[in-house]
């Protein structure tokens, strides 16, 4: 794992994808280190007196040739306001790239499913999965057809499944009702997830019904992002752990009492 770096990146671009989602493209001030898809920067909020803590965001997408990383952010409450303000030649404080990853298989039939932002960690993913010559079926969820984000640039490695509890685009109802989990024998060996926590408890029961791998992206919430202030604990099958350095990837193997609980 490499070393965790404190740098200040420069706003590229400021993009609205929706009313309440964001990308937020930035150019680092010197070559980027290794960063593994799953793994997470925790922003400084400057200007903003109420936001003292950091605030945690999943690496997006990460381009090397240009030396840019891109996070995708949902406008909340007062620190991702002061993000979605940010504008081109603004600096952003990030340590970066903090936690676990995602396990990165290869030449097998992939399935990623992201609930609304839970998007954010899954293309990075999707593009290291496709260089590992994996088939990726992509199955995004959301309330309506705006909350479905970046569909094109997961179209670039595979294909693309929607729901949409309205309707108003593809499936209607969660990306549990979607056609895929019906089809026998299931067709992918390894799943990814990330999205609210009731979405991704659905997921991995379903993937514990079709007995196949499957990896969640915790959003636990967070304060030092360093192992520190032991607010961001989990309890596994190992014992109670640090969300930020032990996750936010785990295998739902290792989360047999946070899948049972209900919400
Ligand atoms: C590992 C990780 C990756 C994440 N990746 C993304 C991402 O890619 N894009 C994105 O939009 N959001 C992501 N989040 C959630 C994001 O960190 C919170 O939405 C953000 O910190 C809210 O800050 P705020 O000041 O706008 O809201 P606040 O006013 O602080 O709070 C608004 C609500 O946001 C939630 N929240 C607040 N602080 C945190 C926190 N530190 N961690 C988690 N939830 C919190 C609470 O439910 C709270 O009620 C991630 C969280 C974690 C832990
Ligand atoms: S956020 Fe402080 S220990 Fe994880």
């Amino acid at each position: 794992m490499s070393k965790k770096l404190i740098h200040d990146f420069i706003v590229v671009e400021n993009r609205p994808l929706n009313e309440a989602h964001f990308l937020l493209v930035l150019e680092a001030p010197a070559p980027m280190p290794d960063i593994q898809p799953g793994q997470f920067v925790e922003a400084r909020i400057d200007g903003s007196p109420k936001t003292f803590l950091r605030r945690p965001l999943s690496i997006h997408d990460v381009d090397y040739r240009r030396n840019l990383l891109t996070l995708l952010v949902q406008q909340k409450g007062e620190g991702t306001r002061h993000l979605s303000r940010l504008s081109s030649g603004a600096s952003l404080n990030l340590v970066y790239p903090l936690g676990n990853h995602f396990t990165l298989v290869e030449n097998q039939d992939v399935l990623l499913v992201g609930g609304g932002c839970g998007v954010a960690p899954l293309l990075f993913l999707a593009r290291r999965l496709f260089e590992k010559g994996n088939r990726i079926t992509t199955l995004m969820g959301a309330r309506s057809a705006e909350g479905i984000m970046e569909k094109e640039k997961f179209e670039a490695f595979g294909a693309v499944e929607i729901t949409t509890e309205d309707g108003s685009m593809g499936t209607r109802g969660f990306v549990i009702h979607h056609n895929i989990w019906r089809k026998r024998p299931f067709a992918y060996p390894r799943i990814y997830t990330c999205g609210p926590d009731p979405m991704m408890r659905a997921v991995g029961r379903l993937a514990k019904i079709h007995d196949t791998s499957c990896e969640v992206s915790l959003e636990q919430t967070m304060a030092c992002g360093l192992g520190a202030c032991l607010v961001c604990v989990v309890k596994t099958n190992h014992g109670h752990v640090c969300t930020c350095t032990d996750g936010p990837v785990f295998n739902i193997n290792d989360l047999t009492e946070w899948l049972e609980q209900n919400s």
